[in-house]
């Protein structure tokens, strides 16, 4: 059985701590995909352009495939603004933009590096698109208050100046963004375990993933 686990859910759920203590515990690889949207998404806004224009965001999709080669532009800090999670969102928007990155995101999950368990790959539409066999997809949910707070939480250590309204604004304008359109929506898929990170701390979130996780592997 392929070792695969999906986790979807909202911005800021926590989905993406937990994928990360997971893939350690595991001895699993992880891919966060939401740093290939911010990444197209970076690409766009480096050229001055509008993201949700679908020729825009497909030159930013071939902008990534020849920095892929060169560089590591995943891990660039600077795509974790509030302002390329907002530019990511409008090129997810985009099915060729997501039919682009489709491959890229399957080969991960097919593939595990040599030595890893397994895999783990983190966004919206992992149980639901990339990864409909995936044996364990949790689906990984917070009060959206919340998750406004532990946002502005991050973007004020990292020095960014943001109110506590302005954050809860970006955040239901994301997650109707995300939730209402019409390609690959967030949503749970039909199999996946719903965790709701509101009243749970870090550890008791990988806890009870190491419960299913466990269920699900052996
Ligand atoms: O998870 P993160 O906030 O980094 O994702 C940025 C944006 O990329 C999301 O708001 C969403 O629109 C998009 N995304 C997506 N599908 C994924 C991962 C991210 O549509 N699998």
């Amino acid at each position: 059985m392929k070792k695969i686990i999906a986790i979807d859910g909202p911005a800021a759920s926590g989905k993406g701590t937990l994928s990360r203590n997971l893939a350690r515990e595991l001895n699993f690889a992880h891919m966060d995909t939401g740093a290939l949207y911010r990444a197209v998404a970076f690409e766009v806004l480096e050229q001055d352009k509008e993201p949700s224009v679908e020729d825009n965001a497909l030159d930013g999709c071939k902008a990534l495939q020849v920095n892929l080669h060169s560089a590591n532009p995943l891990s660039n800090p600077d795509l974790r603004t509030e302002i390329i999670g907002e530019a990511a969102s409008k090129v997810a928007s985009i099915q060729s933009v997501r039919d682009f990155l489709t491959d890229m995101q399957r080969d991960f999950a097919n593939n595990p590096k040599d030595g890893l368990d397994g895999v783990i790959l983190d966004g919206r539409d992992i149980g639901t698109v990339i990864c409909p066999d995936a044996p364990l997809k949790l689906y990984i949910t917070a009060k959206c208050e919340i998750r406004a707070a532990r946002r502005m939480k991050e973007l004020q250590l990292k020095g960014e100046s943001v109110t506590y309204e302005a954050v809860l604004e970006d955040m239901r304008a994301r997650d109707a963004r995300d939730s209402g359109r019409k390609v690959a929506p967030l949503r749970p898929a039909k199999d996946a375990t719903i965790i709701d990170s509101s009243d749970l701390s870090e550890a008791q979130m990988l806890e009870n993933a190491l419960t299913y996780a466990k269920k699900a592997f052996g």
